[in-house]
């Protein structure tokens, strides 16, 4: 499918960027010239999925579409039990609302929003466990995405028999799309296990991480995407999907897992939140491209392309300079916006300013993964400033050229050979009690010398 994309004038975003209150998932995609914002269910089904969408059952319970989507997660994953979601927080939704209770602490890799949403809107806790090396943005290291061992057998030491289960997240996404390696995946599910602790694969993009593993780990080069991903969820629980990524859906997600017991209690919370535990939320036509989907996902030369257009984009900011989250990531670049606006104070978000320098420059819509997504902390009200301040430009899977790539690279560059007359970013007017970035008003603070405004 073709799209007609349109230019805009500087003016014209201005107006646009002040009407949506600085914030860009406020605007509307007409105004928008390239759409980083996500990869999540933004990427351009294959003639086999389409042609799947024709074939789809809508019978209300055991549709053939589902015994299709489920003989092909089951066969990928080798887990028992599969019930559809409509995405990836339902599924999360479903699942902790059965696991999690008041009090409990859940340690992962850097929790995704959504998810530790649905853990700290719970009262429970959400402690991140990533190695210490994905802060430094300029290091080089091939799994940025690891769980350290050492936090994590703090917290599992720290709080026996609180634990309802631990978060994987492959590839780690808030850290910069980074992967997990095998041997991380294995001794993290051996430690939690020796606790007693099961493990939950927050698994959006599997997939990407499986490439990693074959490209990077020694001893996977000869295996197959396929064999990697039977291997990587053959050390876990159970997993929750958002197949929006790496199912190559625009909209849909899962739960699967061995535990019955797990199966049984969000059973009760899928029909309820859901649907009917044969559709979840779903489709049977959508069920029925899922299925193609994972398929196609889990095969090399697919992700290859992929990877290789996040990778091209990375190459030209390395001719300008632009500093990055190092290597880049599977589905992103994530620009380290601390380092390039190094004049704005942390308190006025130097990645939230990015972003809508970005927009105004060039109607390029990318997303802060920085410290207004960090949020508050849910007790003192403080405002998280311990992470990474990230300006993630996020590919669509199946969607731009690389020309679009040459284009973003040039409107990032002219943003910073002038990022030092950038030195007032954005304050918070008005912000939500739980995930603030998605609605937040926080224009950009005037200041006489920014060009333009
Ligand atoms: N887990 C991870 C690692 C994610 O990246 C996301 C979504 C979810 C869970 C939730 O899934 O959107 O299907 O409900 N990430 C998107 C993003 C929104 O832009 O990174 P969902």
């Amino acid at each position: 499918m073709i799209e007609p994309l349109r230019k805009s004038t500087r003016e014209e975003r201005e107006q646009w960027l002040k009407e949506a209150h600085y914030n860009v998932f406020q605007l509307r995609s007409e105004q928008v010239y390239i759409d980083l914002l996500t990869d999540s269910g933004t990427g351009a089904m294959s003639d086999r999925q389409w042609s799947q969408l024709m074939l789809g059952d809508e019978s209300y319970a055991g549709a053939t579409s589902f015994y299709n989507f489920e003989g092909v997660v089951k066969k990928l994953f080798n887990f028992k039990y599969v019930i559809p979601t409509h995405q990836g927080r339902a599924a999360e939704n479903v699942l902790f609302s059965y696991l999690v209770k008041e009090g409990n602490v859940i340690p992962g890799n850097a929790h995704f929003d959504t998810t530790k949403g649905h853990i700290e809107s719970r009262k429970a806790h959400a402690i991140d466990v990533t190695t210490d090396e994905a802060k430094n943005t300029q290091l080089e290291v091939p799994f940025k995405g690891n769980v350290s061992i050492e936090k994590l057998t703090k917290v599992l030491e720290d709080n026996k028999g609180n634990v309802p289960f631990m978060v994987l997240t492959v590839t780690n996404n808030t850290v910069g799309g980074q992967p997990v390696s095998m041997k991380n995946i294995e001794e993290t599910c051996a430690l939690c296990h020796k606790y007693g602790v099961p493990v939950v694969m927050d698994s959006a993009r599997f997939a990407e991480n499986a490439y990693f593993i074959k490209t990077r780990e020694l001893g996977y080069a000869d295996k197959s995407i396929k064999e990697i991903t039977a291997e990587m969820f053959s050390h876990v629980d159970g997993m929750t999907m958002s197949a929006k990524k790496d199912g190559l859906v625009n909209m849909g997600g899962f739960i699967a897992t061995n535990n019955e017991d797990w199966y049984q209690g969000a059973k009760l919370f899928c029909i309820p939140f859901e649907g009917y535990v044969t559709y979840g939320g779903m489709n049977g036509r959508d069920l029925n491209a899922l299925a193609a989907g994972l398929d196609e996902n889990t095969e090399f030369d697919m992700l290859e392309t992929r990877i290789h257009q996040v990778a091209y984009l990375a190459k030209k900011l390395d001719e300008y300079g632009i500093p990055y989250q190092r290597p880049a990531g599977g589905h992103a670049i994530f620009v380290d916006a601390d380092k390039v606006l190094d004049q704005v104070p942390i308190e006025e978000f130097p990645a939230q300013t990015l972003t809508c320098e970005l927009y105004l420059e060039a109607g390029i819509r990318a997303c802060e993964i920085g410290y207004m997504l960090a949020d508050r902390d849910p007790e003192t009200r403080e405002n998280r400033f311990g992470g990474l301040d990230l300006l993630r430009l996020c590919i669509p899977r199946r969607v731009y050229t690389d020309n679009h790539m040459d284009v973003i690279a040039a409107a990032l560059k002219n943003v910073y050979d002038r990022r030092h007359e950038i030195t007032r970013g954005v304050a918070i007017e008005w912000e939500a009690p739980l995930m603030r970035h998605f609605r937040a008003h926080a224009p950009l603070i005037k200041k006489r010398d920014r060009m333009g405004l």
